[in-house]
C-alpha cells in the first residue's frame, strides 16, 4: 500500500515538532515497510514570504491528493500586519474549507503521569480518555445574516445566525457512532434544546440516525450547560460527546485543561467519505499554536505533534496497532520522567525537542 501524506511544518515551533513525526515517518518505513510517501509544503507566513499567500495553489492541490495532511502551527509576530486574506490563519481556513473538514475531533487523554499536571484533583482525571467531536463547518459561525446593522438612534446590532441543516447534523452524529463503535461504545450528545431550535432538531436527528444505523451505542442527552458542569465534575463518565460548532469550542476548550500542557493536546478533522473510495479527507493538527516565544530554541514540546500522528495512523490509515503502540511509547517515556519544559516536574528529568522526539522513537 502506498499512504500519501503531505506534511505542512508552517511556522515558529511547528517546524520543530513536524521534524520529530519525520523521524516516525522514516522509521515506519524502514523498519515496518509502511509505505508513506510524503510531499511537503508551506503554509501560513512561511508561505507569505515565499509565495506572497497562505497557501499557494500548487500546496493546496497536494493537499487535495494526499490521504492525510500533518499541519504544524502558522503566524507569528513577524506577519501581523500582513493583509488580512493573506495572513497565516487564511492557510488553515482554506484547508478546512476545501478539504470539507467538517468533524473536528479532540481526545482528552489524562497521561497518569501527568495527572497531577491538570487544574482539577488526581482522582478526577487520572486514566480519562474522551473524544470530543465537533461540528466544524456549521452553526453560528458560519450561519447568516451576519452583520452588524446600524439602528440609527446610536444603537447598533450585532447578528450571528445559529443554522444547522438535516445532512450536517446526520454525517457528525454518524462519525461520533462510528469512532465510539472502536472505544467504549457511548455517545454523550450536547445542544441546547430547552431554549433553541436547532437544539431540538440537533436532537430529533441525532436520535434518528441512532436509531437507524447505530442502536448498538449507547446514547445519552445533555443539555450543553449542564454538560460543561460534568466535564469539570466527572469527565469520565463520558466516552464520545458529539456536539456542535459553537459549543464544541468551549466543551473542548474545557475539556484540554483537564489533561495538563497544551503542548499535549493532538486534534484531528475529517470530511465526508469518498463515494467511491470511502476515504475521508483527514487534517491531523496539535492544538497549539507556533509559540513565538519559545520558537527556535529547540525546546517545544514535540508530543501534540507525534499524538496527531497517531490519530493520522488510527483515523486515515486503520493502523491501529501501530497508533496504539506509539500512544503508549509517549506514555511510558512521561512515566520515565522525561519531560520538556512545560511538562516538567520535581525530580523528572528535563529535555528538548529532539531528546523528547527521540525517547519516544526509542520506546
Ligand atoms: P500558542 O499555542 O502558540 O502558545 C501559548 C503558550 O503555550 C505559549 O507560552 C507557548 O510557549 C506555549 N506552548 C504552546 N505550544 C507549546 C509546546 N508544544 N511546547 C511548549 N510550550 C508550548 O498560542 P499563542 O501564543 O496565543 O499564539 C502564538 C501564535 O500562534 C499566534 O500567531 C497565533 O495566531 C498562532 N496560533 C496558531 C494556531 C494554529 O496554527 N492552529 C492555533 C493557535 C494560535
Ligand atoms: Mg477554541
Amino acid at each position: 500500500t502506498v499512504r500519501k501524506l503531505l506534511l505542512l511544518p508552517g511556522d515558529g515551533i511547528g517546524k520543530e515538532t513536524m521534524a520529530e513525526v519525520r523521524k516516525f515517518i522514516v522509521a515506519m518505513n524502514d523498519k515496518f515497510n509502511a509505505g508513506f510517501e510524503t510531499e511537503e509544503g508551506l503554509v501560513g507566513g512561511s508561505a507569505y514570504d515565499a509565495h506572497g499567500v497562505a497557501i499557494s495553489e500548487e500546496d493546496m492541490a497536494k493537499a487535495m491528493a494526499a490521504d492525510a495532511v500533518l499541519f504544524g502551527a502558522v503566524g507569528g509576530p513577524k506577519w501581523d500586519s500582513v493583509p488580512y486574506d493573506v495572513r497565516p490563519e487564511a492557510g488553515l481556513l482554506r484547508l478546512r474549507k476545501d478539504l470539507a473538514l467538517f468533524a473536528n475531533l479532540r481526545p482528552a487523554i489524562c497521561y497518569p503521569a501527568l495527572a497531577t499536571a491538570s487544574s482539577l484533583k488526581p482522582e478526577v482525571v487520572e486514566g480519562l480518555d474522551i473524544l470530543i467531536v465537533r461540528e466544524l463547518t456549521g452553526g453560528v459561525y458560519f450561519g447568516s445574516p451576519k452583520e452588524i446593522i446600524d439602528l440609527g438612534n446610536g444603537q447598533k446590532r450585532g447578528i450571528d445566525t445559529q443554522v444547522y441543516d438535516t445532512y450536517e447534523i446526520e454525517r457528525i452524529s454518524a462519525v461520533a457512532f462510528e469512532l465510539a463503535r472502536t472505544r467504549k461504545n457511548k455517545v454523550c450528545s450536547m445542544e441546547k434544546r430547552n431554549v433553541m431550535k436547532s437544539g431540538v432538531l440537533w436532537n430529533e436527528v441525532v436520535t434518528a440516525t441512532h436509531k437507524a444505523k447505530f442502536s448498538d451505542v449507547q446514547l445519552e442527552h445533555m443539555l450543553a450547560d449542564a454538560g460543561g458542569m460534568q466535564l469539570v465534575r466527572w469527565p469520565k463518565q463520558f466516552d464520545v460527546i458529539v456536539t456542535d460548532n459553537l459549543f464544541g469550542d468551549m466543551l473542548s476548550d474545557i475539556a484540554s485543561m483537564l489533561t495538563g500542557s497544551l503542548g499535549m493536546l493532538p486534534s484531528a478533522s475529517l470530511g465526508a467519505p469518498d463515494a467511491t473510495t470511502g476515504k475521508r479527507k483527514a487534517m491531523y493538527e496539535p492544538v497549539h499554536g507556533s509559540a513565538p516565544d519559545i520558537a527556535g530554541q529547540g525546546i517545544a514540546n514535540p508530543i501534540a505533534m507525534i499524538a496527531s500522528f497517531a490519530m493520522c495512523l488510527r483515523y486515515s490509515f486503520n493502523m491501529i496497532t501501530e497508533a496504539d503502540n506509539l500512544e503508549r511509547a509517549i506514555a511510558n517515556v512521561l512515566e520515565q520522567g522525561i519531560r520538556t519544559g512545560d511538562i516538567m516536574a520535581e525530580g523528572a528529568k528535563k529535555v528538548g525537542t529532539t531528546e523528547m522526539g527521540d525517547a519516544i522513537l526509542a520506546e
